[in-house]
Order: C-alpha cells, then sequence, then structure tokens
C-alpha cells in the first residue's frame, strides 16, 4: 500500500523545528560531560577519560554528517539535507575539542612536545592529518566559499570528508590496544555510507 504524504502542516511544522531540535541534542553528549565533571564523576583519569569522550563523539558526528546524503538518497527525504551543515561543524566542534583536551590538558600547550607527539606516534600523526582537511571543510563551509569557489569545486573539496573519516577511525584503530570491535563497528558503517552513495548515485 502507498504511503500517504505528510500532510503541510506536519512538513512545515518539521521545517521549523527539525533545526532546533537537532541542534540542542547535538549539544547533549556536551551537557552530560559538563554535568560528569562538575559531580566529578569522570573516574579515576579525568584527562584521558576527556580526550577519549570527545573523541567518539567527533567520530559519531562524521558519520552521523556522512549520513545525510544517504538517507536522502535511500529514504528521498530531502528535509534531512538542510542539516548536513550543521553536523559536519559540530563534528568539528567535537574534533575541536578532543584536540584542545589532549593538547590542553595532557601537554599543557607545551607545543614542541606535541610536534614530537606527532613525528613519535603514527595514530596522532593520522590523527593530524585528518584535523588538517576538517580545518579547510569548515572555514570553506560558508555560504560566501561555496559561492567564492564555486560549486563543483566546493564539492569536489568536500567529498575530502571521507578521508578525514577513513583516518579518523584508523586513528581509533591504531591507538587500542586491545578490543578492535569498535573501530571496526565504525569502519563497517563508514564503508556501508559510502557503499549506497556510490550505488545510488548509479
Ligand atoms: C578527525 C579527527 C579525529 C578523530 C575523529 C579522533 C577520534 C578519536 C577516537 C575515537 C579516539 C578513541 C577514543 C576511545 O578510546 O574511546 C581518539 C583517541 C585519541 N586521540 Fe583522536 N581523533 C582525531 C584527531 C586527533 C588529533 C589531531 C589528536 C592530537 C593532536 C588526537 C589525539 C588523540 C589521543 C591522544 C587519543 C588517546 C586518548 C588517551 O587514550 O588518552 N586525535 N581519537
Amino acid at each position: 500500500m502507498a504511503e500517504a504524504p505528510a500532510s503541510p502542516d506536519f512538513q512545515a511544522l518539521l521545517r521549523r523545528w527539525l533545526k532546533p531540535v537537532v541542534f540542542a541534542a547535538a549539544l547533549l553528549p556536551l551537557a552530560w560531560y559538563a554535568w560528569r565533571a562538575a559531580n566529578g564523576a569522570l573516574g579515576a583519569n579525568p584527562i584521558e577519560a576527556t580526550t577519549r569522550y570527545f573523541g567518539d563523539w567527533a567520530l559519531r558526528f562524521l558519520l552521523i554528517a556522512l549520513a545525510v546524503t544517504p538517507v536522502r538518497l535511500v529514504f528521498g527525504w530531502t528535509g534531512v539535507g538542510r542539516l548536513r551543515r550543521m553536523l559536519g561543524l559540530f563534528a568539528f566542534f567535537y574534533v575541536a575539542l578532543h584536540v584542545m583536551s589532549y593538547v590542553g590538558l595532557d601537554l599543557f600547550f607545551d607545543l614542541p612536545l606535541l610536534l614530537q607527539e606527532i613525528l613519535k606516534r603514527r595514530y596522532i600523526t593520522v590523527g593530524m592529518f585528518a584535523l588538517v582537511i576538517l580545518i579547510a571543510l569548515a572555514v570553506t563551509s560558508t555560504d560566501a566559499m561555496v559561492r567564492r569557489l564555486g560549486g563543483k569545486r566546493w564539492r569536489r573539496l568536500h567529498m575530502f570528508v571521507y578521508p578525514a573519516a577513513i583516518a579518523g577511525v584508523i586513528h581509533y584503530y591504531m591507538m587500542v590496544r586491545a578490543g578492535f570491535l569498535e573501530p571496526l563497528i565504525y569502519a563497517l558503517i563508514l564503508a556501508g555510507l559510502f557503499a549506497v552513495r556510490i550505488l545510488k548515485r548509479r
């Protein structure tokens, strides 16, 4: 049986509230962190817990942002496209918190030490590669930048979100000493999203 189209009222409501609701929801991980930090509930090693927590959410938001186009292609729900930039910027926001917690709380902003770490630890090198891409994408995410670069060039540049996400997953895989299941799950989700995009575009 064909699905009844959503009523215009419902569509208008969705158009109005979708973005603010998703925005508020995207801040929940930060609120949960703040609550735990304020109540001394970050565990025995709060600095490590902080870096890891924001690293997890950075990767999750990267995948959520990457899921927007496949959701649009599979379910034909075009409205979700309006969330892509916001979700991408939230991914960048959580990456920034992740890196700041490492550089600030762990290394006390010792930049020569950061350089040593980048050269010494391969997983940090790979993380930096992802970070550089995400900075370029965040800087060029504005409407003015889309106009300046031109749609085609802008889209080509923003396809680099895939190498950034792959590097994010590899970074995670390289840093875990045991329990490779989680990075594997992220890798499978990423591969699935990419496959949908390729297959549906044909
Ligand atoms: C797209 C960029 C990045 C993503 C998505 C990402 C994600 C992650 C994830 C998922 C973890 C593991 C969390 C866990 O064990 O539950 C992690 C750990 C870590 N990341 Fe990143 N990361 C990124 C970039 C970086 C960069 C640029 C640096 C350093 C400059 C960095 C430093 C670290 C460190 C030090 C850890 C280990 C934390 C610890 O065990 O104390 N990451 N990251």
